[in-house]
């Protein structure tokens, strides 16, 4: 069977899913987009995803294109006719087509939407999380709203190109202070010397992780130690551990940044133990 897509109001076979050479999120990354780890053909962490969409949409002044409802029946409905219960979902939602113009167009227009659909290999993935991944570090070079979950990711792509080059599996982007902000399409976290859990906070220019958030939740409620405060490269190999938190990650042990071991260069417990926690606990809440 082949993927499916949706596009603007239909399901088309994914080859032949199109858009306009004028949808503004082509032409300017003037577009928004999710993505969901799907459990058992459900959606992980739903509501924190739907919430982030709200605000990057707010953000830019493009209408939710339907209400909460609906988009969970549309996605849903993807998710079904690609029969994938162990994948991922990608919505994208761009400010519609228009004459080519910097400025917003004066004219409502219609948010064009877009949902695709991939299968993930669990036991793989679980495999790779047991071996660890290795990291490079890159200068911070993108825009000062990295809050805003857009399409414009080509700093995310030139980054992760380094770091495939390098042999690693993602790039930690490091501020003009020293500090770690997130990973490319990840955010970043060590398990510092004495045990405690640290991640760079949210008034940084960072993503808001929806699985940083769940999972900061999951600590607390396990009553392990966690700061909400930046760390260095240099702290991350001196740490215990490292990991990475995001939808396509989950959470995912690092085991080197640039060629130097993490801790003792290998998976940690934490990481794994947080891991569990992380999944089981977005199974439960999945819908
Ligand atoms: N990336 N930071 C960046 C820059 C990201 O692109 C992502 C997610 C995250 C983690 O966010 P969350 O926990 O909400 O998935 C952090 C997605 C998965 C992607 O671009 O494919």
């Amino acid at each position: 069977m082949g993927r499916i897509a949706y596009v603007n109001g239909r399901f088309v076979p994914h080859g032949e899913a199109v858009v306009h050479i004028e949808d503004r999120g082509y032409q300017l990354a003037d577009a928004v987009y999710e993505v969901w780890a799907v459990f058992g053909g459900r959606l992980g962490d739903a509501e924190g995803h739907f919430a982030r969409l709200a605000r990057s949409l707010g953000e830019l002044s493009i209408p939710m294109p339907m209400t909460r409802a609906a988009l969970t029946l549309v996605l849903k409905e993807a998710l079904r006719r690609n029969r994938v219960r162990e994948g991922l979902i990608y919505l994208q939602v761009s400010r519609g087509v228009a004459p080519r113009q910097h400025a917003y167009p004066a004219q409502a227009l219609r948010p064009a939407v877009v949902m695709t659909v991939s299968r993930v290999d669990r036991v793989a993935d679980e495999a790779r999380a047991a071996r660890g991944v290795k990291v490079i570090t890159a200068p911070e070079n993108r825009w000062g709203r990295a809050d805003i979950k857009t399409v414009g990711l080509l700093p995310n792509a030139m980054a992760k190109q380094k770091a495939k080059e390098a042999g690693a599996m993602e790039a930690w982007y490091v501020d003009e202070l020293g500090f770690v902000t997130e990973g490319a399409s990840s955010n970043a976290w060590i398990v510092d010397g004495e045990g405690r859990l640290r991640t760079r906070d949210t008034n940084a220019n960072i993503l808001r992780g929806v699985t940083r958030h769940t999972l900061l939740e999951v600590i607390r409620r396990e009553g392990l130690p966690v700061d909400e405060r930046p760390f260095t490269p240099a702290e991350a190999i001196a740490a215990k551990e490292a990991f990475i938190t995001g939808a396509g990650t989950l959470v995912l042990p690092v085991i080197a940044v640039d060629g130097k071991p993490v801790g003792e260069g290998r998976p940690g417990p934490v990481a794994a133990r947080l891991r569990r926690l992380y999944i089981e606990q977005a199974k439960t809440s999945a819908i």
